[in-house]
Parts: structure tokens; C-alpha cells; sequence
């Protein structure tokens, strides 16, 4: 079988051919970030408009890449939601018109479910069960993820995601959006233990997680520096505010494998990319026995691959593509209604 996916909830356009017995064939991604840079963030008519212009030239390139035609094509899986209300009807209009057009069923697959199952498509992949952490722009949650569609939620964030809180504190530190994976180079230069910042949640005793208050820490930090900031300061900031995040997101997980008794930690979502993240996740892990897998660095971010891949998946767990043509979106889509059952 092979399944076309399509990826628009935010601000990358992606589009993916992934074969049922061969893996992935092909995937082209347009990423909007120097277009949103100029105005600090996404602006979400920008990106739907931007989505509308990407979406065939980048069939095109997927399909010649694979050396395939459209007629190969057997459904077409797309990001339902969450997202972007008009970032996600273009992707999902494009992908039922072209379904409709083929003849050919569609899959609406859940974003969340595409990064929790990315790293499915490394070379070395995970086998169910395991824990996934999931650290976007959007989401922070621990997950026990047993199969296709059987995910229990562990604990999540009560208010920002680690992304946005890493974004949040790059700006702060007058990075240019979108900071995350700035402020993390950043900290590489910067000298520890100059700056004490607190490390939200730590010992709750439970799965949760809570960043809001680490940005404000970061902006009291910088208010009482002189201005403008010094490169030095924002280098040790920034060092400061990685640490204090990294910390609080490995013990966590590590309770969450210690709560679950299983051994494999999966990360997904594009804090996963960070370099500090995953060196102190595989020392944690290792000490207890456990394993760390994490998706391709290309996987990390948004991508068509994964959200083919999960249409693939769900499809071969039984799941029944549904006729083209009625669709809807879904911008709020809590993970849980998509899931089976925890056990
Ligand atoms: O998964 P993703 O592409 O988008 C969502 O679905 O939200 O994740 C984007 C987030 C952004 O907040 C970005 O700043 C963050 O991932 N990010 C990083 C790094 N690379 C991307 N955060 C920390 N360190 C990085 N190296
Ligand atoms: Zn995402």
C-alpha cells in the first residue's frame, strides 16, 4: 500500500510518500519560518496562504523523488488537527479534492499521534510498549504507549509547553523567533552555575509538568540586568534556563519509566532536537537499564513522513480509511479520544 501524507497544521508544509513494505519513499517539506521571522511568530493567515502555494509543487518533487504517479497512490493521510484552524482546512481540502479525484480513501490522523510514532520510521526502531515524551511548540505529555491507537496519558504541562516556554525565554533574551533551538546554541557558550533559576514541578510526585513560571523567572533575570543585555548575560541565561528545563524534564520521564516498569523512553516533538535534552536523557536512562530512542533529527519537527506513517499504521491495526470528499478539521483534538485503551 502506499499512502500520500500530508502535514499543514502549522507553520511547515510537508508531504510524504510511505510505502506499507518498502518504508518511506520520499518526503519534501517547505518550512514558513523566514516568512513568520519578520513578525516575531505565526501569523496563521500567512501560513494557510503559504500552505495553498506549497502543497502541489511539493507532490510534485515527493512523487518524483519517489519515481512514482499519482495512480500509485492508494489513500491520502493528513493532519485532522490539532493546529491552526486554516493551516489545517487547506491541507485537509487538498487531500480529499486529490483523494476524491483518485478514487481513493483518506486517513485524518492526529498530529500528536505522528510525532509519538516518528521514530518508528528511524532505522532503529522502538518496539511497543514504551513511554514517550512528547515536547513540542504546543504539547508537553508523558504517554505509555502500547500500540497503534492505545496511548494512556501519564501527566502534562498545566500551562506552556517546554517549546513554547523555550521560545518565550529566547525572546526574552532578544533572540529572533523562532528562538528554541537559538537559545540552545546559545547555552553551549554560556558558564554555569552564574544564574539559579527554579525548576517548576520537580518533586509534585506526580507526572506533571508546569513552565510558566520558569519564563517569568527568565524576565525578572533580565529586568534586573543592565540594558542593553550584555552577550555574556544572555549566554549564561540562557545556559541557566536550558538547565533548569533539561532537569526537570529527565527526572520526570525517568519517573514515568520507574512508574511504568518499562525500558524504552521514546522523545518526540522538536525539544526532542535539543542536544543537552538527549546527552542527559541517555545518562539518566543507561544508569537504570533503560534505552532512549529518539525520531531522525528531520523527524523532529512537523513532516509529512510521520503523519504518512500513521495513516499507514492505524490502516494496518484495522482502522478504515474513510470515502473521500466530507471533511472536517479539528484545531482542538485532545490524543485521548484517538486512543483504544492504556493497558
Ligand atoms: O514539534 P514542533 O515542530 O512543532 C509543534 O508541533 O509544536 O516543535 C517546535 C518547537 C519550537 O518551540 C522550537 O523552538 C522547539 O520545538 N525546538 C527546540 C529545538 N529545536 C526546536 N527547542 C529546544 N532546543 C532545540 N534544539
Ligand atoms: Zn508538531
Amino acid at each position: 500500500m502506499l499512502i500520500l501524507g500530508v502535514e499543514s497544521s502549522c507553520d511547515e508544509t510537508g508531504i510524504a510518500l510511505y510505502d506499507s513494505a518498502a518504508g518511506l519513499l520520499a518526503h519534501a517539506l517547505h518550512s514558513q519560518v523566514a516568512m513568520h521571522a519578520e513578525y516575531g511568530g505565526v501569523v496563521p493567515e500567512l501560513a494557510s496562504r503559504d500552505h495553498i502555494r506549497r502543497t502541489v509543487p511539493l507532490l510534485r518533487e515527493a512523487l518524483g523523488r519517489a519515481n512514482r504517479t499519482l495512480a500509485d497512490i492508494d489513500a491520502v493521510a493528513y493532519t485532522r488537527g490539532p493546529g491552526l484552524a486554516g493551516a489545517l482546512l487547506v491541507g485537509c481540502a487538498f487531500a480529499e479534492a486529490l483523494a476524491l479525484a483518485l478514487d481513493k480513501p483518506t486517513l485524518p490522523v492526529h498530529h500528536l499521534e505522528g510525532h509519538l510514532l516518528s521514530p518508528l520510521l528511524s532505522a532503529t526502531p522502538p518496539a511497543f510498549p514504551f513511554v514517550a515524551l512528547l515536547v513540542s511548540g504546543g504539547h508537553t505529555q508523558l504517554m505509555r504507549v502500547t500500540g497503534i491507537g492505545r496511548y494512556e496519558l501519564l501527566g502534562e504541562t498545566l500551562d506552556d509547553a517546554a517549546g513554547e516556554a523555550f521560545d518565550k525565554s529566547a525572546k526574552l533574551l532578544g533572540l529572533p523567533y523562532p528562538g528554541g533551538a537559538l537559545l540552545s546554541q546559545l547555552a553551549d557558550s554560556g558558564r554555569p552555575g552564574i544564574h539559579e533559576l527554579p525548576r517548576p514541578m520537580l518533586h509534585s510526585g506526580d507526572l506533571d509538568f508546569s513552565f510558566s513560571g520558569l519564563k517569568t523567572a527568565v524576565l525578572t533575570l533580565v529586568r534586573e540586568q543592565p540594558q542593553p543585555l550584555s552577550a555574556s548575560f544572555k549566554a549564561d541565561a540562557a545556559r541557566a534556563f536550558q538547565e533548569a528545563i533539561v532537569e526537570v524534564l529527565v527526572a520526570k520521564s525517568l519517573k514515568a519509566l520507574r512508574q511504568t516498569g518499562l525500558k524504552q523512553l521514546v522523545v518526540a516533538g522538536g525539544v526532542g532536537a535539543n542536544r543537552q535534552l538527549r546527552a542527559a536523557l541517555d545518562a539518566g536512562a543507561r544508569k537504570k537499564g533503560c534505552r532512549v530512542f529518539y525520531p531522525e533529527l528531520e523527524f523532529c519537527t512537523d513532516n509529512g513522513a510521520m503523519i504518512a506513517l500513521a495513516g499507514c499504521l492505524r490502516w494496518q491495526a484495522g482502522a478504515t480509511p474513510k470515502p473521500a470528499g466530507a471533511f472536517a478539521v479539528a484545531p482542538r483534538w485532545p490524543l485521548a479520544e484517538i486512543s483504544g485503551g492504556g493497558q
